[in-house]
């Protein structure tokens, strides 16, 4: 059903929005973000503020933009000189006791405190200099918040994430007037699983994690739009690179799968991918002995293993590989007797109560539906013992793997297990954050992923090493990049056929 649409003017730009649409988002709508702190998308409204004050014709007085609903022919002003008063005096409360501590402030540079004083224009108090500021020690919140009452703006948004959306409410507005502070419960911790997301609803650098604390200033960071890899919900987030060093991940909007939050674990599941005990180099066994070699070498090995293999192969795969590597590596085993298999660590389910589908799957990984869509089993035992007597055997960044088999065996990986260390070739392959690629999530939607920081060494994704061998032993094209991959594997894979990742 289409929604019916109301027609309003905002700072003069007419906009057309469905009814029951609130100003502060109509506003946006016709480019104007109107100041706000209570406010928030993924939030019951508040309205506590009184940041987002603006003229609305034939109101007695100025709004609230995050509580006002557009009605038909409203006009909005939102630079009005009225609105502007309004919003520098709400500014010069917010001030008197916030700390001047910016220059060292984890938030600062996407502090909204600072971004909004910026814009407004309130460039000076008129409190006496010597006017003692509030001062409240910091606080130990959970095991990665800190609370620095000094800076909070009691926005509430913290207080209404864990009552609203965890439904845990463990934090309250304790106090009242100048005094007021965000209270915690006496025998309640910041632990829940999708607590670390008061840091990022946060406005200011009140709630801080721990883990970030003093890691980079904002402006050092590069960003680059990823998905999770901690479970098979797919959430969208960004990686933040300082220096080719991935140092934080955070939740990216997409209101169809993880809304605005991620879960504690999907926070913390990075480090991986800094590893500094990478395989390098393609590895040749020669004399018995691995050694380093170029790709040319490499490739022209594994091809020629290839045209000399017949029966069967089997294929051992990670169920965090890209959709195009897990379609590449079955590819190349075109001809051959095939058989392809993966294993998915398990653990507790977390569901975020207030956000209906959303939760830390028990499912640890972000491509199991991929693989099985690509014709891989869940059978990984039979796929091991298949192995055994497999002319071919192929097993794509799998850390725990421990694999025998009379046949050849090519590893490719970041790197390099125990168990893989009698390989006939190894090939390096660079992980999620320095590749592009897509993930199936558990709902069947395509997801892509970009490249976050460079890959160490000769290490290549895995989509190009496969479209490498797959030419060089005559059993395919080379591609040029992974969307070309995709465009293979939807115009040939039932379940995928005809789609585009998003
Ligand atoms: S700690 Fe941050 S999110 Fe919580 S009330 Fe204070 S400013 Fe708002
Ligand atoms: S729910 Fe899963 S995909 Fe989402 S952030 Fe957590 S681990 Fe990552
Ligand atoms: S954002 Fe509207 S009152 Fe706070």
């Amino acid at each position: 059903m289409v929604d019916e649409l109301v027609t309003l003017t905002i700072d003069g730009v007419p906009v057309s929005v469905p009814k029951g649409t609130l100003v502060i988002e109509a506003a946006k709508q016709a480019g104007v973000l109107v100041p706000h702190y209570c406010y928030h998308p993924g939030l019951p409204v508040a309205g506590v503020c009184r940041m987002c004050l603006v003229e609305i014709e034939k109101a007695p007085k100025l709004q609230i933009a995050c509580a006002a609903q557009v009605a038909e022919g409203m006009v909005v002003r939102t630079q009005s000189p009225a609105a502007k008063q309004g919003r520098t005096g709400v500014l010069e409360l917010l001030l008197i006791n916030h700390p001047l501590d910016c220059p060292i402030c984890d938030q600062a540079g996407e502090c909204e405190l600072q971004d909004f004083t910026f814009q407004e224009g309130r460039y000076a108090t008129r409190y006496s200099p010597d006017y003692p500021k509030r001062f409240n020690p910091v606080e130990d919140f959970g095991p990665d918040v800190l609370y620095v009452p000094n800076r909070c703006i009691l926005c509430t948004r913290c207080v209404r994430f864990m009552e609203d959306v965890a439904k845990e409410p463990v934090l309250n507005v304790s106090e009242r007037g100048d005094r007021a502070y965000i209270g915690i419960h006496t025998e309640g911790r910041l632990d829940h699983p999708w607590a670390g997301n008061v840091v990022d609803l946060c406005p200011v650098g009140s709630l801080l994690s721990k883990d970030f604390l003093h890691k980079a200033r904002a402006w050092e960071l590069d960003k680059t739009a990823s998905i999770c890899t901690g479970c098979s919900q797919g959430c969208n987030v960004t990686l933040d690179t300082r220096d080719n060093v991935v140092v934080r991940v955070r939740p990216r909007p997409n209101l169809e799968v993880n809304r605005y939050f991620i879960c504690d674990h999907g926070r913390m599941n990075y480090r991986w991918m800094n590893r500094g005990d990478r395989i390098e180099a393609p590895l040749v066994r020669r004399d018995g002995e691995l050694h380093a070699a170029d790709w040319d070498e490499a490739c022209e090995r594994v091809a020629s293993l290839l045209r000399g293999a017949g029966g069967r192969a089997v294929a051992l795969v990670s169920p965090k590989a890209s959709t195009e590597a897990l379609f590449l590596a079955r590819e190349l085993c075109t001809g051959l007797e095939w058989t392809g298999a993966f294993q998915v660590v398990m653990g507790e389910e977390a569901p975020l109560a207030g956000v209906p589908n959303l939760a830390l799957r028990a499912e640890r990984a972000p491509n199991a539906k991929g693989a099985e869509l690509l014709g891989y089993s869940r059978d990984y035992a039979a796929a091991i013992a298949a192995a055994a007597s497999a002319a071919f055997v192929l097993v794509l960044d799998e850390p725990d793997l421990v694999v025998r088999t009379a046949g050849t065996l090519i590893y490719a990986g970041t790197v390099l297990p125990e168990g893989a260390r009698h390989a006939a070739v190894v090939l390096p392959i660079a992980n999620v954050a320095e590749e592009d690629g897509t993930f199936v999530n558990r709902d069947g939607r395509v997801q892509r992923y970009f490249q976050a920081k460079p890959a160490p060494g000769m290490a290549r994704p895995a989509w190009w090493v496969f479209s490498e061998l797959a030419a060089a032993a005559g059993r395919g094209e080379r591609l040029a990049n992974a969307g070309e991959a995709f465009e293979r594997i939807s115009a040939s894979v039932d379940g995928l056929r005809g789609l585009a990742p998003v």
